[in-house]
């Protein structure tokens, strides 16, 4: 919403998907500075109009950009001043609910950037502190510094990395997992076939799940969310992210919408459960569950 690398996206439609969320219950929407340099934080806060005060904002800085479009990683004091200045205009707001760091920044030392974000907590800018894509050595560093509220985390049924020790090491530290990637960039939908061809500007033209041998399994495990879904009444989406719900830690699911048809089928994960038979078919199918 509001960036660039999913191909065509419409500020209009961005706002109307954001406004049926907000009618839908929602009230954790989840951007960064960096996407579309700016763009996305701005349409965010339109959409939201007065209901920004309502609702948990989340954002996160560290990713800097130049006016050639080049990024980088920039976790420093200075930066992160002037990133949550920023951010603060964009979004209409003079509090960020949940202010996270995008990546770790190898460049400077964490104690830094907490220092930093803890002056600006006591300002009253920022209410609570996430990481994002920290490692949990990372992460324990960072906790000697100041209290981390959330960490986000790449996490699906076909990405189950933070299962190693990270998710475990969350869930026992309240820690609240907020997961991307859940719905594997639309390909969990259903939509996509052998035959899809994604334009230059889209990033799943080089994603590796959507090419060979890796697509065809993924669209396997498709049919297969398909199927549990029908004893449901739900789409295969909709499994995908009740899967990852079901998760001990995880607080919640963010997907990237375009459109209000798709924020109305995602909000379809919501408020039910699958059955542990269920839960352990799809385990089997794609690893073992935390
Ligand atoms: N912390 C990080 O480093 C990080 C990294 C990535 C993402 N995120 C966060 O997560 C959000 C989502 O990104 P993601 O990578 O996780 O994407 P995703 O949710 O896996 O996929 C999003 C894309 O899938 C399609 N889609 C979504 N719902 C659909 C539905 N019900 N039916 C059909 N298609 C649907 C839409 O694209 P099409 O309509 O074009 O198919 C949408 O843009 C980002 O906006 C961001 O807030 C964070």
């Amino acid at each position: 919403m509001g960036g660039h690398g999913w191909g065509k996206v419409d500020d209009n439609n961005s706002i109307n998907a954001v406004r049926r969320a907000l009618d839908l219950g929602i009230n954790f929407f989840d951007t960064a500075d960096v996407y579309g340099f700016g763009h996305s934080e701005e349409i965010l806060g339109r959409a939201l109009g007065d209901k920004r005060h309502d609702v948990v904002i989340a954002t996160k800085f560290g990713v800097s950009w130049d006016s050639n479009g080049n990024i980088g990683r920039n976790s420093q004091a200075s930066y992160v001043i002037s990133a949550l200045e920023n951010s603060l205009k964009r979004l209409k707001i003079e509090c960020i609910p949940l202010y996270q760091i995008h990546w770790p920044d190898p460049s400077t030392p964490i104690s830094e950037t907490m220092s930093a974000l803890k002056k600006c907590q006591d300002q009253g800018k920022i209410k609570h502190i996430g990481v994002s894509n920290f490692s949990l050595q990372e992460i324990n560093v960072a906790k000697q510094w100041g209290n981390i509220m959330s960490t986000q985390v790449p996490y699906s049924l076909i990405d189950r990395n933070i299962e190693t020790n990270l998710a475990h090491h969350c869930t026992k530290n309240s820690i609240h997992m907020l997961t991307y990637g859940s719905l594997a960039k639309g390909l969990f939908s259903g939509k996509f076939s052998e035959d899809t061809i994604f334009k230059q500007d889209d990033i799943r033209s080089k994603d590796p799940s959507f090419k060979g041998v890796q697509f065809k399994k993924n669209l396997c495990l498709v049919k297969e969310l398909r199927k549990i879904g029908l004893k449901y009444n739900k789409s295969s989406a909709q499994v995908a992210l009740r899967w990852v719900l079901d998760v001990p830690g995880v607080l919640a699911a963010i997907t990237g919408i375009k459109t209000q048809a798709q924020i109305e089928e995602n909000v379809g994960a919501l408020q039910w459960s699958l059955s542990c038979e269920d839960h352990e078919i799809l385990s089997k199918l794609t690893g073992s569950h935390v």
